[in-house]
């Protein structure tokens, strides 16, 4: 009787399992020289839309465009931090994430323009959110002044919170995004004031064309290290920044009127493309500005 051969069980050594986040080398498919890759990106509660886990910083999160952008994230289930001058507001959506969607959410008290409080933020918002790996530069003020009335505080102010403290935040909190990666990613809040001139906004315009420059140079540096920069252009938002325009007579319907949707923007139209260009849906762009108006530059400006 033919007795069965015992198979040969191969014995392979096991694989040390590789953290993630390290970086691997690899000779791309094209036979360039080896570049630096990362391992897959671990997953959050929406894995199937590719949103990483790790928390991001909001400045101006607690009111408009800022507060969606948080509220936003978290139905992602990404951890946020709001930074903003307004304590009260930035609580309160810190609360609204906690029990709306479970996340961990913290609040940071502090004016964006002062730069010497981000390196405490950073900590105290780490020390409750875990690592970050994300940043949302949403604070910002219209500065509404005519050239020929400006001086130099009131130019410096619009340029302090809309530019400066993009570029520093985005230098300080670089160490975290690319430690804290791969998927780690930057959006300012820009405008479509970046594109077209406006008697009573020069400051704002500038600082606004300013972010796009500014995107554009640290997608540059970053992308090396796996970090996207990106900027969104709102058209017209109804927040509160946009309210004593809106106030007033005829104005909210003339725009409304202009705009080929017919509609101005709800705050949460322009959170979603925030969470869409923060997230591994948006793993190729970077250096790019995103209008989101309705179509309104489509066929005018504000
Ligand atoms: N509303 C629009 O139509 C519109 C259009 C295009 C771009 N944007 C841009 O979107 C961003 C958000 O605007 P919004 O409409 O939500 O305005 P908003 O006034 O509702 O919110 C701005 C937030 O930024 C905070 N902030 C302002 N200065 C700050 C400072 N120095 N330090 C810390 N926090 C500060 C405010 O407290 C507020 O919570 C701005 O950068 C704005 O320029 C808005």
């Amino acid at each position: 009787m033919a007795t069965a051969k015992p198979t040969k069980t191969k014995k392979t050594a096991a694989k040390p399992a590789r953290p993630r986040g390290v970086i691997k080398k690899k000779p791309n498919a094209y036979g360039a020289p080896a570049r630096t890759r990362r391992v897959a990106p671990r997953r959050a509660p929406w894995p199937h839309l590719g949103h990483p886990s790790s928390a991001v910083v909001v400045t101006g999160g607690a009111s408009g465009i800022g507060e969606a952008c948080a509220l936003a994230l978290a139905e992602a289930g990404r951890p946020v931090a709001i930074w903003d001058r307004n304590d009260e507001g930035a609580e309160r959506v810190a609360a609204l994430c906690r029990s709306r969607h479970s996340v961990r959410a913290h609040a940071v008290t502090l004016d964006v323009a002062d730069s010497s409080t981000f390196a405490e933020a950073i900590v105290s918002s780490a020390n409750v959110c875990g690592p970050i790996g994300g940043l949302v530069h949403a604070a910002g003020i219209d500065g509404a002044c005519m050239i020929t009335d400006m001086d130099d505080e009131a130019w410096d102010k619009v340029m302090d919170i809309n530019l400066r403290a993009a570029a520093i935040l985005t230098k300080q909190l670089a160490p975290s995004l690319i430690e804290n990666g791969p998927g780690s990613a930057i959006v300012y809040l820009s405008s479509i004031e970046a594109f077209f001139g406006h008697t009573f906004l020069p400051g704002y315009a500038a600082s606004k064309a300013g972010l796009l420059g500014l995107t554009r140079s640290a997608a540059h540096t970053l992308g090396p290290s796996g970090v996207r920069v990106n900027s969104i252009c709102p058209g017209a938002v109804d927040t509160p920044l946009l309210a004593p325009l809106l106030a007033i007579d005829g104005v909210r319907e003339n725009l409304e009127a202009r705009t080929p949707l017919l509609r101005l923007a709800d705050p949460s139209d322009i959170a979603k493309s925030v969470r869409f260009l923060l997230s591994d849906e948006a793993s190729f762009i970077t250096g790019a500005s995103l209008v989101v108006d309705g179509g309104l530059t489509a066929v005018s400006g504000i």
